[in-house]
């Protein structure tokens, strides 16, 4: 394979200019061209496409978003917008295409690879860490990371104030960002799409917590249950204590990429052009058990999200 394109699509998340960066520089070390599609399958509809050099990915490894700009491309579902899209690619003589995006994106990557046979690579990228097949997606940790500092801060004013505060992050209808942001915040409770809940526990916990002397509260609302906002007044019926709500919102998309990040944007990145470089397409990198994993598109796309039951029982037992 001699020319690929490269694409960012649907929510952006910080690691994906790493990727990009990681794609572009090993497709050039195998002495692949790329090109960038701008404004993600919008951009190869309209045949925005730029060829990427060792410099057009300079000083972006540090960088959140996504310096290709993204978008959510409902076009895509159609056969109009698929023929344009692949005329696109036969025009500029590309041969297999990257696409760095989430559930929805890869699902346009599956259309372009069972009905017009281009060769698709997915990587994972979407803060929400909904997709089965992988263990972390790109962004998951540097939003996670964002929300434990939004939730440390907050945890001075609560406490000075003896306060409940309610603290809604995003995910869609996944409850990982708040599962993991509520362990490692130490909140006392949280609230996610998988687990129904129950206003009297949360008053129990909360009262038992108040009685063993704590001072504030933190409860972590995922936002595929309900907002910060209607929670908090919901909570504020039903105890004596003041409630305050922060919903996180887009903040937790932004920022600089964390460690974590980077570095799987470099080994997802150099996988997915390695693949195309043997001719192999329409497969999905990830990251299993600590090993970067490569798998069939269409397999990866239907497997159904799982809870971590597990890590919310180690949350229930160890918040209080
Ligand atoms: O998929 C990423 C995500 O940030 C979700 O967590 C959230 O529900 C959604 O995108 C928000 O989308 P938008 O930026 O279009 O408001």
């Amino acid at each position: 394979m001699k020319r690929i394109g490269l694409l960012t699509s649907g929510g952006d998340a910080p690691g994906m200019n790493a990727a990009i960066r990681a794609v572009v520089r090993t497709a050039l070390y195998f002495g692949m061209e790329v090109y960038g599609v701008e404004r993600g399958y919008a951009g190869l509809i309209d045949d925005e496409l730029v060829p990427m050099n060792m410099r057009s990915v300079s000083d972006i490894v540090h960088r959140g978003g996504t310096m290709l700009r993204t978008a959510r491309c409902l076009e895509l579902m159609e056969k109009e917008g698929q023929e344009r899209a692949v005329a696109t690619l036969r025009k500029r003589g590309i041969e297999g295409l990257v696409v760095i995006g989430g559930d929805g994106s890869f699902r346009g990557a599956k259309c372009l690879t069972e009905n017009y046979g281009i060769p698709t690579i997915g990587i994972p990228g979407t803060i929400d860490n909904d997709l089965e097949y992988t263990d972390y997606t790109l962004g998951f940790d540097t939003a996670v990371n964002t929300c434990i500092e939004i939730i440390n801060k907050l945890r001075d004013t609560m406490n000075s104030h003896e306060r409940i505060s309610v603290v809604e992050v995003m995910g869609r209808h996944c409850g990982d960002i708040a599962l993991y942001t509520g362990i490692t915040s130490g909140a006392e409770i949280i609230i996610v799409p998988e687990v129904p809940y129950n206003m009297d526990d949360v008053v129990m916990r909360i009262n038992r917590s108040r009685a063993s002397g704590k001072h504030s509260n933190i409860i972590v609302v995922a936002e595929g249950v309900m907002s910060a906002d209607a929670f908090a007044k919901q909570l504020q019926n039903v105890t004596e204590y003041s409630v305050r709500s922060t919903c996180i919102g887009h903040i937790q998309r932004g920022g600089s990429p964390t460690m974590a990040d980077r570095m799987l944007a470099a080994q997802f990145g150099n996988k997915a052009v390695r693949l195309l470089k043997d001719g192999i397409g329409n497969r999905v990198v990830g990251i299993r058990q600590n090993k970067i994993i490569d798998m069939d598109i269409i397999e990866a796309v239907s497997m159904k999200k799982t809870f971590n039951y597990e890590l919310y029982e180690t949350l229930q037992m160890i918040s209080m």
